[in-house]
């Protein structure tokens, strides 16, 4: 197992009427004057609004508004937070949301601590981050793990390419997470969660190094297994109590560091580099693009680094319950079953029905890889990221 260092700081408060610790956490860390930072208006008719700002004023925590933070987040959202935050002497943020409104509320956090632009802090600029406001999050849908991890992606200008901001500064001093709060997520979008957190968990557990890191590997399969049992449950009844509970938990969980890349070998997370330009190009949910990408670019990986076929064996065995002795056959229907999975939750079945023209392939595959290879289990190059746009088309 190689090396690594572990450190998650952030406090979780979960289940059914946790927002009671909402003001009395807030002023552990000192905040007095909250930036209140959400997105296209969901929480006011859903009522988590109202259940947030009752908390505060009951608690004399003053807050002002900072609404309409988009999905895929821009820039611009970033810098009116800011904006607002200043001009307000604000000294505390929290975010009431999903991942879009968490990754904007880090990057305001990171923001107001810098005097030059916040695309700087991006990772690549030349910024760095020295310090940030501190920040909390009431989470209203599952997915992207943004309640207890360090990073945000946030989107620029450039050709909307999607950035990562990432420092243990930008850790959420606490996470509400009451699984009621999700029951009102669309149907698309709460699948889209779903897929997305098992997406975080494949692109740890497809990673070189795997062959000693059986905590990690078997930790990451029963939180899969958990996503798998629990989200066709959500799409029954979106109110169910315990399948939503174990959705918000396991996507917390799937992207906490615990079956995360430590001890391996490191990633480029080539399938969420491939997902955020179709999210660039096509301002496409998240969770889709990648149930779009995942089944061709596994089969790609089994192709092309066979050495793994005993990997993607154990994921067919383990969290699919495959019996196929065979490792060759196993590892071909486990990934069928991540396909079947897709189908089962409703994601459109390839880039074509989603709306991506064939013409635009070369370019997508040109933007995932200009920074370099998207490698993990071997590299994959522009050319191999044609390819598995092109299989991912029809
Ligand atoms: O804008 P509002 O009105 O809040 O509506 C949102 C939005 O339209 C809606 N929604 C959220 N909670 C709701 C609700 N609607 C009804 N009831 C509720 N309780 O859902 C829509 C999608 O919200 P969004 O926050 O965009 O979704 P998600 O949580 O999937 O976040 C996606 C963003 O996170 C980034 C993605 O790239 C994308 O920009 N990611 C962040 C990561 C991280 N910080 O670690 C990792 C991920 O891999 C991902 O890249
Ligand atoms: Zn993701």
């Amino acid at each position: 197992m190689e090396n690594f260092s572990f450190y998650v700081p952030t406090t979780i408060h979960f289940g059914k009427g946790q927002i009671e610790n909402l003001s009395s956490s807030i002023k552990q860390f000192g905040g007095s004057k909250v930036l209140l930072a959400y997105g296209g208006g969901s929480i006011k008719k859903n009522g988590i609004y109202d259940a947030v700002t009752n908390e505060l004023k009951k608690a004399d925590i003053d807050f002002v508004d900072c609404d309409g933070i988009k999905p895929n987040p821009p820039v611009s959202d970033v810098r009116k937070g800011i904006q607002i935050y200043r001009e307000n002497s604000c000294d505390f943020i929290l975010a009431v949301g999903g991942g879009s409104t968490i990754d904007a509320a880090k990057a305001i956090a990171a923001g107001v601590c810098y005097d030059g632009d916040v695309m700087d802090l991006m990772a690549g600029g030349h910024g760095e981050i020295n310090a940030a406001a501190p920040l909390a999050s009431v989470l209203t849908m599952a997915g992207t793990g943004s309640e207890l991890d360090m990073g945000g992606v946030i989107t620029g200008e450039k050709n909307h390419k999607k950035h990562t901001i990432m420092h243990p500064f930008l850790y959420p001093k606490f996470s509400i997470l009451d699984p009621t709060y999700t029951f009102s997520v669309p149907e698309k979008h709460s699948m889209a969660g779903c897929f997305d957190a098992l997406d975080h968990l494949l692109e740890c557990y497809f990673v070189a190094g795997s062959e000693t890191t059986d905590v990690q590997n078997m930790m990451n399969e029963g939180v899969m297994r958990s996503i798998i049992k629990n989200a066709p449950k959500v799409l029954a009844n979106p109110e169910d109590y315990d399948a939503r509970a174990n959705i918000m938990w396991a996507s917390s969980m799937a992207l906490a560091g615990f079956q995360f890349v430590a001890g391996k070998k490191g990633s480029k997370w080539p399938m969420h580099g491939m997902g955020h330009e179709l999210s660039s190009l096509y301002d496409m949910t998240h969770g889709v693009t990648l149930a779009l990408i995942a089944p061709s670019y596994l089969a790609y990986t089994l192709e092309k680094a066979p050495q793994y076929t005993w990997l993607f064996a154990n994921f067919a065995r383990n969290v699919f319950g495959v019996s196929e002795a065979d490792d060759a056959t196993a590892a071909k229907l486990g990934i069928g079953k991540v396909k079947e999975f897709a189908d089962r939750i409703n994601m459109p079945k390839n880039l074509k029905e989603a709306g991506v023209e064939e013409s635009k392939l070369e370019y997508l595959a040109e933007k995932a890889t200009e920074w370099g290879s998207l490698t993990a289990l071997c590299e994959i190059n522009k050319d191999d990221t044609l390819e598995i746009f092109r299989r991912a088309f029809n």
